[in-house]
């Protein structure tokens, strides 16, 4: 397959990056292959010809599934590497992994890795060629196609997100997931809160847009939505055990709290979650859970964006 070259590869490795009418296309285009999975429709070859490479140097099961199938529905080979027993094991590094499976032809690559901000130095390096690099989570610093999934979820609810209160607890410092959160919500017009136990508060300076609150119940008080988040014991560098008992006591979504101070909130979390820890089963499980529908929303998102970066590949 051949293209223009251009003076930047297409990326998308945080949506601070892209602007709003980007933006708004990639949310109304998901919302668009949503409805077509929905109804069984024919859906568009975008991909057909573009090989697509799954590089997760962290653990995955929903966004690398996600993005199989979302390439394989659109027309894309699609290949996935057990980065564990790939080359970069002996010293190889990312630049040269995808340079070198670049030279077999794939185009576009899913990156998960636990460094931050790496990808678009690696993009930039690689100027010239025929590709696109795609973000699946970067560190603590960006999730941008989760953070695309909790903005359409809430869209197809609420219509839109103006001045709707959305409370995002737990471990937030360690979140790739809140960050993306935060940027897309607030962009589209939500009030952000955000509250969980002093560890795992960012610095003042940081996540300024969001309100921060003393305690879950002060950060659920009249909330339209509670996102919970997964304890990332993978980024910890303290020593020490978590009291999960005691985490679940103060920090845990649970039906009767809901039901005394947000009772019409609906929950979110990106999953995975951890029962009875995080979020008690009855709420994860119950009428006002939105978890499964974010996984659903996983593939028409992922849809619209390796769609996206295949036609600015060719813009
Ligand atoms: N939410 C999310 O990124 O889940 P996975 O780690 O399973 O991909």
């Amino acid at each position: 397959m051949t293209g223009n070259l251009r003076s930047a590869i297409p990326t998308l490795t945080s949506l601070a990056d892209i602007g709003d009418d980007s933006l708004q296309h990639l949310l109304a285009r998901a919302d668009a292959l949503d409805q077509l999975l929905s109804s069984n429709g024919a859906l568009p070859a975008s991909l057909s010809g573009i090989t697509v490479a799954n590089l997760f140097f962290e653990p995955s099961t929903r966004t690398r599934a996600s993005f199989e199938l979302a390439a394989t529905r659109l027309g894309a080979h699609v290949i996935n590497l057990d980065m564990a027993r790939a080359s970069t094991v002996k010293g190889e590094s990312l630049l040269d992994t995808i340079r070198t499976l670049h030279a077999m032809n794939v185009q576009l690559f899913v990156v998960r890795h636990a460094g931050e901000r790496i990808l678009q130095p690696v993009a930039d390096a690689l100027v010239g060629q025929y590709l696109a690099i795609v973000s699946a989570g970067e560190g603590r610093a960006d999730h941008p196609t989760q953070g695309l999934i909790d903005a359409l979820t809430l869209l197809q609810r609420f219509g839109n997100l103006e001045g709707r209160t959305i409370a995002i607890v737990g471990d937030i410092v360690h979140s790739r997931v809140a960050r993306s959160a935060i940027h897309v919500m607030g962009r589209l017009g939500a009030n952000l809160r955000i509250a969980g136990p002093a560890g795992f508060m960012p610095p003042a300076e940081d996540l300024q847009e969001a309100v921060r609150c003393a305690s879950l119940d002060e950060a659920m008080d009249g909330a339209d939505v509670v996102m919970a988040l997964r304890i990332q014991r993978e980024r910890m560098t303290e020593e020490g055990t978590l009291d999960e008992m005691g985490y679940f006591t103060e920090w845990g979504l649970t039906e009767n709290r809901l039901a005394h101070i947000a009772p019409d909130a609906l929950v979110m979390h990106p999953g995975p979650f951890n029962r009875e820890v995080e979020i008690a089963s009855e709420v994860a499980d119950g009428p006002r859970s939105l978890i499964l529908r974010q996984v659903a929303l996983g593939i028409p998102v992922r849809m619209a964006v390796l769609e996206w970066l295949a036609q600015e590949l060719d813009a």
